[in-house]
This record gives structure tokens, C-alpha cells and sequence, in this order.
């Protein structure tokens, strides 16, 4: 189990449509003021990189308009919602697979990077698929608080083995901290880094994106022998009761621009 890298189990389809679509709903406002932050118009070339639900995608292909494009990529697209046309979507692995070069005006990945062991090279792709003058904005989690926060058993061990990625050594639960630090390696000017944090409830969205992961973990966490079983529904259900609140992870959202020949 350590070594799975991201990956949707066939019993876990729907948790997982359900999750993006929450994901969407709870972040999708954000991304888009960081977005059109860029100078984003019509006729620029996208590209929306893991796209997930599509979303993002189908939003920037009305703002580009019929003069623009947007590549809508991602490596399992049964989440991807039907779009404009000038929005291509494709079957894509940004790890292994070609990526064209200084071929967009921007360049978009949200909660992509830190679930990728290659990320470091991978934001490196991305730049160079900039034209000169092109921007690139990343987002990304800091989970460390959010692991730290203080919760009631036996959500809180639960609740620590997956926000700290205990279940998955290859993701990088806090690179949204190390992004930064990137986008100033890669040389990037106009630098701004956003971050926030909002209240999760549930049965809305800022907070469904999350129990419904836990969903998915629970059972990983029990086969693993690291919760029992009734430590895994009783969590579960405390997280699920009406009234529950915690904080979110920190979001951390870096803009960048590619310095003009
Ligand atoms: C947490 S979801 C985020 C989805 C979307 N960006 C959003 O914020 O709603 C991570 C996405 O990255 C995609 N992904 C994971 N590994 C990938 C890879 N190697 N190449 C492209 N996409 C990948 C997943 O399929 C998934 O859709």
C-alpha cells in the first residue's frame, strides 16, 4: 500500500466523482480570482493540468473564448465533465508523457503536485510549456497544521495518519509551503502567494471534499491494521454529526510569471 501512487479503487468511483465535485464547489471561487489575477482574456492558450472534474477547465474555455484554447489534461478523465470545444481534453501522465514547450500563456495545477513523487521535476515541465511572459499558477495543501489541530478520538488518530500522508510515503502532503521557494528557483517574476484556511462542516462542501476522502481511507487505514474497524466508523460518524466543525488545511496558492525575452 505505501507505494500506490494516486489511483481510484473500482468501489470507490462514486466516493471519488462526489469528492471533486465537493472539491469544485468549495474551491473553484478561489481559483478563479487567481486566475483572472493573471490578466487571463480572450484568446490565450491554457492548460489545466490532473483537471479532475473539469471544472476549471470549462470555466477557462469561456474565458478564452473561441480565439483560445485550453488543454484540459489528465491521467484518469472519468471524472471529466463534458466542455466547450475549444477545450481539448486528453488522457495525459504530466510525469512521463510529452508535454509541448513554451506553447501556453498559462499553466494551471491545483492539489496535482503534492500527490506526484516526480513533482519537483514536474513543476519544471510546466514552466517550460510557458511562453516567455506566461504564467503559471499552482495550489497546493500545508497539512502539517492541519494534522496538528486538535480533535476528539478516535477521529484525531485517524484523522493524523491521513492528513499527514501516513498512508502514501510518495505524496508530499505540505508542498504547498515548498512552493514558493520553486516558483523562485524557477526564476519567476510578479511572485504573489495566497493563503487561507475556512470552517469544515458536514454536508457542505468545505467540508465533504475531506470526509468523503475519508471514506476512502478508512478502509485502507483498517487492512492495514493501523484503526480498527470500530475505531474507523466511530470516527466517521463523529465527523458526520450535525454540529461538528475543524479547520481546513491550509491552501496555498503561488502565481508566477515567466520573465519576457
Ligand atoms: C486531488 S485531485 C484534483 C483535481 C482538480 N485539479 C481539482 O482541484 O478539482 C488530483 C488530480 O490529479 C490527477 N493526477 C494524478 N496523477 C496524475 C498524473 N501523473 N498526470 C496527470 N494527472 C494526474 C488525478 O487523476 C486527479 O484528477
Amino acid at each position: 500500500m505505501a507505494d500506490e501512487r494516486y489511483g481510484v479503487h473500482d468501489d470507490e468511483v462514486e466516493i471519488e466523482r462526489r469528492r471533486l465535485g465537493m472539491l469544485a464547489v468549495a474551491r473553484d471561487p478561489r481559483t478563479r480570482r487567481l486566475l483572472d489575477s493573471t490578466g487571463l482574456s480572450s484568446g490565450w492558450r491554457c492548460w489545466e493540468v490532473g483537471a479532475g472534474g473539469g471544472t476549471v477547465s470549462a470555466w477557462l474555455g469561456r474565458r478564452v473564448g473561441p480565439d483560445g484554447t485550453v488543454w484540459s489534461t489528465d491521467v484518469d478523465l472519468q471524472f471529466h465533465r463534458p466542455v466547450l470545444p475549444n477545450v481539448v481534453v486528453e488522457q495525459h501522465d504530466v510525469t512521463s508523457d510529452p508535454v509541448p514547450e513554451a506553447a501556453f500563456d498559462l499553466v494551471h495545477a491545483r492539489a496535482v503536485l503534492q500527490h506526484l513523487p516526480e513533482r519537483d521535476q514536474v513543476i519544471e515541465k510546466l514552466w517550460d510549456a510557458l511562453v516567455p511572459g506566461g504564467w503559471l499558477v499552482a495550489e497546493d495543501g500545508a497539512f502539517a497544521s492541519f494534522a496538528e489541530q486538535t480533535l476528539p478520538e478516535p477521529y484525531a488518530t485517524v484523522h493524523r495518519y491521513v492528513s499527514s500522508g501516513a498512508i502514501s510515503e510518495w505524496r508530499d502532503a505540505d508542498y504547498g509551503v515548498r512552493l514558493p521557494g520553486r516558483f523562485r528557483d524557477l526564476g519567476a517574476t510578479d511572485i504573489d502567494i495566497i493563503g487561507d484556511v475556512w470552517t469544515m462542516r458536514p454536508g457542505e462542501p468545505g467540508g465533504e471534499w475531506w470526509f468523503l476522502a475519508l471514506e476512502r481511507a478508512i478502509p485502507r487505514l483498517v487492512e492495514a491494521g493501523l484503526v480498527t474497524a470500530e475505531d474507523g466508523e466511530t470516527a466517521l460518524a463523529l465527523v458526520r454529526a450535525p454540529g461538528f466543525v475543524m479547520m481546513s488545511t491550509v491552501s496555498i496558492a503561488v502565481v508566477g510569471r515567466k520573465p519576457s525575452n
